[in-house]
């Protein structure tokens, strides 16, 4: 039996490359781990919430920002997505307009407040029979949704009998399926069993979600023995039934509708004397630590079946659902340890989340 897993070079449907001195770091990062492509969240500061033109006070444009990675090294991508952040400034017409020029083929829907730089954000309610949707519908362009409810008090933010997700599952989702019946729907790092199942159960050519390695790894009892405060990010990692749910669904042979997007965000300052930064930066190990999850989710990944799991939720089914193609060159991963190292940026350190998991990577990658 070979000790090495061959798969095409895999992409990832959502992560996060700031903006700034550091972003050539990062973007290297993710290059360095067989990394076809991206998809760059448009929470920097100012967002962007513009379609064409430089950057301004009021915000990037995706032309501006596309610029801004490509200049640091992302032109390595075959594919790179920038999604338009929803602001009270998105108009239809912008949407008709991006969709047209080919800058615009998805928007980000960010609850209010509700993770790092959302408060540009504009609760879901306004959304639902809005223009501006009705215009991503009209034009095939795609909403990815941070689905969690905004402006709950903290006993009804997390809680074992309902969190900020399964409420946004139970709530939103149906509704906005339902008014839009055209619109195509990436439901953004999944988290809990209740919206896992919401998506098994939608249409599977118009609901796809991206899964992180820490959710598929990790529940709440590891971040809260210790403080793990690496682990921490948004959603929060939740309960075993959860875990196991989304394991059950990356698992299932043939599914097309889960995918990788590993939500790595790095944070140079995490912990605060008045709290902590949401978000794990996964750069440089994120395909041994989704390696690890189906291992531990109980897949054999030198089996056929469980290598076909692997390779759609890595490789191929985040393309297929964008409607683009997957990629022609290879990347290996062999059955030998490696390690993580932390990443020096220009204002602090970028600390990757298996620091103080007590987890060593027993996977390696060439490129
Ligand atoms: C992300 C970040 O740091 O930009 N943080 C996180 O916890 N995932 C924002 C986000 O995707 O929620
Ligand atoms: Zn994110």
């Amino acid at each position: 039996m070979s000790d090495f897993l061959k798969l095409p070079r895999w992409f990832d449907l959502h992560t996060h490359f700031r903006q700034g001195e550091n972003v050539a770091a990062y973007i290297a990062d993710h290059v360095a781990m067989g990394c076809a492509g991206a998809l760059a969240m448009p929470n920097t500061q100012p967002p962007v919430s513009r379609i064409e033109g430089g950057l301004a006070n009021d915000g990037w444009s995706i032309e501006g920002y596309r610029k801004t990675l490509n200049d640091a090294g992302a032109t390595a991508f075959e594919k790179l997505i920038v999604p338009l952040y929803l602001t009270r400034e998105t108009t239809a017409d912008d949407i008709e307009r991006g969709a047209k020029s080919g800058l615009l083929q998805a928007c980000k829907y960010y609850p209010p407040h509700g993770t790092t730089n959302s408060e540009h954000g504009v609760p879901v309610e306004e959304w639902i029979g809005h223009d501006v949707l009705r215009a991503m519908e009209a034009n095939d362009v795609m909403l990815c949704l941070h689905g969690e409810q905004h402006g709950l008090a903290g006993a009804e933010y997390f809680d074992a009998k309902a969190t900020a997700e399964s409420k946004f599952y139970a709530e939103w989702m149906p509704r906005l399926l339902e008014a839009h019946p055209n619109l195509k729907l990436v439901c953004e790092h999944i988290t809990t069993k209740a919206a896992a199942d919401f998506v098994t159960t939608a249409p599977s050519e118009r609901v796809g979600a991206t899964i992180t390695p820490q959710h598929l790894l990790y529940t709440v009892g590891h971040l809260i023995q210790g403080l793990k405060y690496h682990l921490y990010c948004l959603p929060i990692v939740k309960f075993e039934s959860d875990r196991d749910a989304l394991r059950d669904t990356v698992l299932q042979a043939g599914q097309t509708q889960f995918f990788a997007g590993t939500d790595s965000a790095p944070h140079t300052t995490k912990a605060t004397e008045c709290g902590c930064a949401a978000g794990c930066y996964t750069g440089g190990c994120a395909p041994q630590l989704y390696a690890m999850a189906f291992e531990e989710a109980g897949a054999d990944l030198f089996s056929e079946a469980g290598k076909a799991a692997f390779k759609r939720f890595l490789c191929t089914n985040g393309p297929a659902f964008y409607g683009f193609d997957a990629s022609a060159e290879t990347f290996t991963m062999s059955k030998t340890p490696s390690t993580t190292r932390t990443l020096a940026a220009e204002d602090g350190t970028v600390i990757p989340l298996p620091t103080g998991m007590d987890l060593e990577l027993t996977w390696s990658l060439s490129v």
